[in-house]
């Protein structure tokens, strides 16, 4: 299973170096079609692992994409695809049993969520059931097998809330001042797993993802939709006056990381941001965007809007130190990448209106 678009020399060395621990082991990946899940599930094939993928393929963002996601491993000897809910429980139960033996040597990666923050604010409700009791459901699909233990959560930047005095972002971090109904839940998800891990000897790492993007990237995320409007000469929307500021990780550095914690187990429980340290202002992404699509933008500025945050910014020393993480994709280098791979697929996005 190879990428069809060229992947950083870092990635690849990983890749190498976990083929043999991630050969012949079996992965549950919730949320496998999506934007992060798709990537990992290709890179998991690759190195001859067997993928179940869970995904339920909701319209958040046009289905069509998340299945253009995935097309290429449909016909692939170790991939099953398990189209359905997380928030059902007894679905859940049954795809865990149906497949524990295999994933009490491998694991569960669960990557499914609501996962946008402005949506939260007008569907709390979706994305609690999503993200918490989905989660609760996994585990509980899991607890009656005391060899399925190893589980990797896909947790956010946005647990740190609005703190740019507490900038970079550090684990050891209160994460008790969420400003989001979806930060909200990604705090509750850790602390359930934490409860998991404490009661029920779960190996889990929590990752905190900082906004990544890369092929593939979700079409709601800021990158994919100004790229979007301004190669179509469409006005882009721009809360506050450009000086937010982002930590952009790069996707195949956030594959790095995720990979390592896979295989992760020194400790029974922690929470390991990855993210690239370095941040960028809103006007500076803008530039960069406008540099490699070659035309200007059409800025509509807009107010600030409520749950979003002035900057994410993560500390990585974590996972440097555990999880030998090193990203190598600065935004300036990774906005000509996103940019070149829209202008080979766009097809697949232009059926967003996001
Ligand atoms: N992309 C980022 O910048 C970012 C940043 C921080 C955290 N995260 C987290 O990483 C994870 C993956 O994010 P992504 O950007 O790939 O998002 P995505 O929306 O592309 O992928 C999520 C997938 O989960 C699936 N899903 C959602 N609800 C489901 C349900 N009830 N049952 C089964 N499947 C369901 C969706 O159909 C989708 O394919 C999420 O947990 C997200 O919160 C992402």
């Amino acid at each position: 299973m190879t990428t069809p678009y060229p992947i950083t020399n870092r990635l690849q060395d990983c890749l190498n170096h976990h083929q043999p621990w991630f050969s012949g082991k079996t992965f549950l990946v919730t949320g496998g079609a999506g934007f992060i899940g798709s990537h990992l599930v290709r890179h998991l094939l690759s190195m001859d692992a067997h993928v179940v993928v869970v995904d339920e393929f909701n319209d958040y963002y046009d289905p069509a994409i998340k299945r253009a996601n995935i097309a290429d491993f449909l016909n692939h000897p170790n991939f099953t695809l398990a189209e359905a809910d997380i928030r059902d429980a007894e679905a859940m139960m049954a795809l865990v049993a149906q497949h524990h033996q295999g994933l009490e040597r491998g694991g569960i990666v669960h990557l499914a969520a609501r996962a946008g923050v402005r949506p939260s604010l007008s569907e709390p409700r979706l994305y609690l059931d999503t993200n918490v009791s989905g989660t609760l459901n996994l585990l509980e699909a899991a607890r009656p097998f005391p060899k399925l233990r190893k589980f990797t959560f896909a947790s956010s930047s946005s647990v740190y809330g609005s703190a740019p005095d507490n900038v970079p972002f550090i684990e050891t971090q209160d994460v008790t001042s969420p400003i989001s109904p979806y930060a909200a839940t990604k705090v509750m998800g850790e602390e359930l797993l934490h409860t998991y891990s404490h009661l029920h000897g779960f190996q889990v790492v929590g990752l905190r993802f900082f906004t990544v993007y890369g092929a593939a990237q979700r079409p709601d995320l800021a990158i994919h939709k100004f790229t979007k409007r301004i190669a179509n000469g469409d006005t882009i929307p721009v809360y506050g006056d450009g000086s937010t500021r982002r930590d952009y990780t790069y996707i195949d550095d956030i594959q790095q990381g995720v990979l390592a914690a896979i295989r992760y187990d020194a400790t029974p429980y922690e929470l390991i941001n990855l993210g690239e340290s370095h941040t960028t202002t809103l006007a500076e992404l803008i530039e960069a965007i406008e540099n490699a699509v070659g035309k200007k933008a059409n800025i509509d500025r807009q107010d600030l809007q409520p749950g979003d945050v002035p900057i994410t910014y993560a500390n990585i020393d974590k996972a440097k130190r555990l999880l030998d993480y090193h990203p190598t994709t600065l935004i300036k280098d990774g906005i000509p990448k996103f940019v070149d791979w829209y202008n080979t697929y766009k097809q697949h996005t232009c059926a967003v209106t996001a």
